[in-house]
């Protein structure tokens, strides 16, 4: 779980950052509780399996897509029984992206959300089956029956994290990744990557609280989550060469090490940041609609920009 510490880092101004950090810290805790009552107890059988998705998807990590997810269902006034099935699915999917990420034939990380990943911890087959398993659990959270008054609704979400979680969303992108390793990319062929590996999960996180909004609700909040979306990967590439191991919670260096295209490999460090810059204040138009029941999205837009790790 994030510490205070960590909330506290995002140096954001005054009286907002306090209120903000209060929000942040109690979603957090929210989404824990709704994962620990979801994800199967580890004293059920098959033990290994279930020890180890609770390893993984558990005590760790920013949870900045279950925020997404309730900051956009705080806008649409989605109910508080679907933004937590929202934002449990989809921090299930992205605990299965990062165990597969770790593992030796991808990778090949050691350290995640500060202790041994998974297939460290565990072994190569008990990871693989710990990503198929977590995200088989994210559909069943969001087939959950009767979870919207609409099933219509339920249904186009299910389509919408099917999508963005496959071949032509995040799945994708990792193959792309994979795909790149010594390649120069130009940056339209960087940007296609990092949006669908790390774009594509977190622009559903935003739109799957938003499928009962209008049109242009659902336009405004897609056009900000593409830039956010975007820009956290570009931060991602940039925390991997500026910041330590040890508040990373991950290995640093790693994609120089691998020979990975990153947008500090293409631009420069100084222009990567920039670009962050720029997809931020994009963000940051796309909500004007909204006024301040954008707010937290707003915020998290800087979070996403400025964090540290
Ligand atoms: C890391 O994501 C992987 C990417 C998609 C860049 P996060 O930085 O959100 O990881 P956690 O959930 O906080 O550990
Ligand atoms: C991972 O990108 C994206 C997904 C897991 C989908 P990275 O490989 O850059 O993520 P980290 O840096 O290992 O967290
Ligand atoms: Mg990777
Ligand atoms: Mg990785
Ligand atoms: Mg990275």
């Amino acid at each position: 779980m994030m510490s205070n510490l960590h909330v506290a880092n995002l140096e954001l101004a005054g009286a907002a950052a306090l209120d903000f950090s209060a929000w942040a810290l109690a979603k957090q805790a929210r989404i824990e509780q709704v994962l620990g009552l979801v994800l199967p107890p580890e004293n059920s059988a098959p033990h290994k399996l279930h020890s180890a998705m609770r390893y993984s998807a558990l005590g760790g990590g920013k949870r900045v897509r279950a925020l997404l997810c309730y900051a956009a269902s705080e806008l649409c006034e989605t109910e508080m029984s679907v933004a937590d099935a929202i934002a449990g699915a989809v921090e299930l999917i992205h605990a299965y992206s990062l165990v597969h990420d770790d593992m030796p034939c991808m990778d090949d990380d050691d350290l995640r959300r500060g202790k041994p990943s998974c297939h460290k911890q565990y072994d190569d087959a008990t990871a693989l089956l710990v990503g198929d398993a977590l995200q088989s659990l994210a559909f069943e959270m969001l087939a959950q029956p009767d979870l919207c008054a609409e099933a219509a609704h339920q249904i186009s979400m299910l389509n919408m994290l099917a999508k963005a979680s496959g071949s032509t969303g995040m799945a994708g992108g990792q193959a792309i990744d994979l795909d790149s390793v010594g390649k120069m990319l130009t940056q339209t062929e960087l940007e296609t990557m990092h949006h669908l590996k790390t774009g594509a999960l977190i622009k559903a996180a935003v739109l799957l609280g938003a499928v009962a909004s209008s049109a242009e609700k659902i336009t405004a909040l897609r056009i900000y989550a593409s830039n956010i979306g975007l820009a956290f990967q570009v931060i991602d590439d940039i925390l991997d060469v500026e910041a330590d191991t040890s508040i990373l919670g991950k290995t640093a260096g790693k994609d120089a090490d691998s020979n990975k295209p990153t947008f500090v490999s293409l631009l420069g460090l100084q222009p990567a940041k920039q670009y962050a810059q720029q997809l931020y204040e994009n963000a940051i138009s796309a909500l004007a609609p909204f006024g301040d029941s954008a707010l937290r999205l707003r915020e998290l837009a800087g979070f996403i920009t400025q964090r540290n790790f």
